[in-house]
């Protein structure tokens, strides 16, 4: 089984460690043993690569002819022990498809990257009761989706785009008891059917800047305000939380 790779050096992301990875969609993928999360040496680069998937044609279902192929995968990773004072924004996103086979009938007319991020703060760490009342901020650092056009091709395809709208991580704190979840969606489509063999991966380029980490509650699109820790409240829907499917990895 692979879990997570989550290479240390020196320098910002100094102390990152991941604790847990969950999978988005238990269908489609299979994350929670098919996702590889590493940061590059330099920390210009964080990669999430998805060794299981491939693009496959859908059958017919319910009256939907099928036909088209896709392929997509999503886990969420939770990180502890971030270095305080920096925080860093997505630059731009670089699929790599497995091996495609592609005949001049099929169109691959879609690739799509969502990375989103969220935060959850103790409120009431001292002194420890129950239940444990939380801050959960989240946004999307990134949510593109373009059209290769790509037609009658075999082999691994490369494609690049930027970021067209940066948003800041929030500013670490270092703090060692608050957690720090990342959300990374990879998504293809392709009309007229078309196949992979599986690997799928995206390297998201990162920019960082040093911040002023006290403010790293003033963060989000969304924020809940004093969600209890086993259960939360988001449209109205009790959500489970995810649990640490496993012990830390460093
Ligand atoms: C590519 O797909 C076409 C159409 O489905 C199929 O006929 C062909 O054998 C495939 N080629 C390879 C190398 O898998
Ligand atoms: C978690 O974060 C909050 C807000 O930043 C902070 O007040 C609290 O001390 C942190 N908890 C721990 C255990 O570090
Ligand atoms: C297949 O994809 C094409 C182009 O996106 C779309 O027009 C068509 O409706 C799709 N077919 C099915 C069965 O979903
Ligand atoms: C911290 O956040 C507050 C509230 O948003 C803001 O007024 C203040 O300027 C921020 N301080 C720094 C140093 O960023
Ligand atoms: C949540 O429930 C409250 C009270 O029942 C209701 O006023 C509100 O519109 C609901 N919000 C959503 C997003 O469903």
């Amino acid at each position: 089984m692979r879990y997570i790779l989550l290479l240390l050096t020196a320098s910002v992301a100094d102390a990152v460690h991941s604790v847990s990875v969950v999978s988005t969609n238990a269908y489609t993928c299979n994350a929670v043993s098919g996702i590889d999360i590493a940061f590059s040496p330099d920390k210009k680069k964080i990669t999430a690569n998805f060794p299981p998937i491939k693009l496959t044609v859908e059958a017919p279902a319910h009256g939907y002819p099928g036909g088209n192929s896709t392929v997509g995968c999503g886990g969420t990773v939770e990180f502890e022990d971030w270095a305080g004072g920096v925080r860093f924004a997505i630059s731009d996103v670089t699929w790599h498809t497995g091996k495609l086979n592609l005949t001049k009938n099929n169109l691959l007319h879609s690739l799509r990257a969502k990375v989103e991020m969220a935060v959850e703060h103790e409120t009431n760490t001292y002194p420890l009761h129950y239940p444990m009342i939380k801050d959960y901020s989240s946004a999307t650092l990134l949510d593109v989706d373009i059209n290769p056009a790509l037609t009658n091709y075999q082999g691994i395809f490369e494609a690049s785009a930027k970021n067209p709208r940066l948003y800041w991580s929030t500013c670490f704190n270092g703090y060692l008891a608050n957690t720090t979840k990342i959300t990374f969606t990879l998504g293809g489509s392709s009309s007229g059917g078309g196949t992979s063999e599986p690997g799928w991966s995206m390297d998201l380029g990162l920019v960082w800047e040093s911040c002023y980490a006290p403010n790293e509650t003033v963060w989000g699109q969304k924020v809940i305000k004093g969600w209890e820790s086993c259960t939360y409240r988001e449209t109205n829907a009790t959500i489970k939380r995810s649990k640490a499917l496993y012990p830390m990895l460093d």
